[in-house]
């Protein structure tokens, strides 16, 4: 295990790429792990598949200022360093990359990768500013990296088919992972902003993932998608939540929407609701 003392951080790309050239050069792989920090057990495990997966894992830390509109957490998003190291540490991670938003978006940045089609529906529509952010900053950290493969969780199933997307389309050189989602004792996906709940909407976030379960069972006991779809939300107001941006059958690949009897491709359900200011997200398989 990694020294607790000597978990490498660095802030620049001269220093990362020093690093993983050298390991590369060895013939060592290399996975990077990229995060916005307030690390908990779901990040943790995507650390440990790294682990399995790769001789060396870089861990990123970087609360990215271009994925979150004016209105939105950027300013209160939880930022932990000192603990986030402490815990990569713990699991043997081999270097932080820690940038600042001033090294990553350098005097006149102009640069944005938009990946069209599956960025469009779902979180594309609730925030249209979010996709652009994280393909850019997600292109950028691979390139400035350049490891082996990356690994991403699947709560963020539209962000992770958005990067698969654009890793392909623009020829980078790594194959992307999608790890599958941690979830609490009774479900609740983690996710850094579930720190936000009052212990009131935390009994309540307990309950999207049994609506989700029970909507995903009606349609693969062969319910009709949209009945499952009006039940699902029906129940989700009735448990408390305030608000539904989404509670969607769609399909795995591409996000689009499905046919009546969704014969049409492989279904997957996501959904998006609101308790208080918090904004939960989460999607299932049949
Ligand atoms: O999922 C996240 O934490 C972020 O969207 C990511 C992929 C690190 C890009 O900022």
């Amino acid at each position: 295990m990694t020294d607790p003392e000597t978990l490498p951080i660095v802030r620049t790309v001269h220093h990362l790429r020093a690093m993983v050239y050298a390991w590369r050069r060895e013939g060592q792989r290399v996975a990077l792990v990229p995060t916005m920090g307030a690390l908990h057990d779901g990040h943790l495990g995507l650390i440990r598949l790294a682990k399995r997966q790769a001789d060396r894992v870089v861990a990123s830390v970087f609360v990215n200022p271009t994925q979150f509109a004016p209105h939105e957490d950027f300013e209160t998003y939880p930022r932990s360093e000192a603990s986030d190291a402490a815990a990569l540490t713990q699991e043997g991670c081999d270097l932080l990359y820690a940038p600042s938003a001033d090294a990553m978006y350098g005097p006149g940045f102009a640069t944005t990768v938009s990946v069209q089609g599956v960025s469009s529906p779902l979180d594309g529509l609730a925030r249209p500013h979010f996709f652009g952010g994280v393909a850019t900053v997600v292109a950028k950290l691979l390139i400035q990296c350049a490891p082996d493969m990356a690994i991403f969780g699947e709560k963020d199933y539209q962000q992770l088919q958005v990067i698969k997307r654009m890793a392909a389309d623009l020829d980078l050189p790594v194959r992307i992972i999608g790890a599958p989602t941690a979830r609490a004792e009774d479900g609740l996906a983690l996710s850094s902003r579930n720190a936000y709940l009052t212990p009131d909407q935390r009994q309540i976030a307990g309950m999207l993932n049994k609506i989700m379960a029970a909507a995903a069972e009606m349609v693969a006991e062969g319910g009709w998608v949209q009945t499952a779809e009006t039940e699902g939300q029906a129940a989700l107001l009735a448990a408390g939540f305030e608000k539904i941006d989404y509670f969607e059958f769609r399909d795995s690949f591409d996000l689009r929407r499905l046919g009546p009897d969704r014969a049409d491709g492989v279904p997957r359900l996501f959904a998006a609701v609101w308790l208080g200011k918090t904004r939960l997200i989460d999607n299932r398989g049949l």
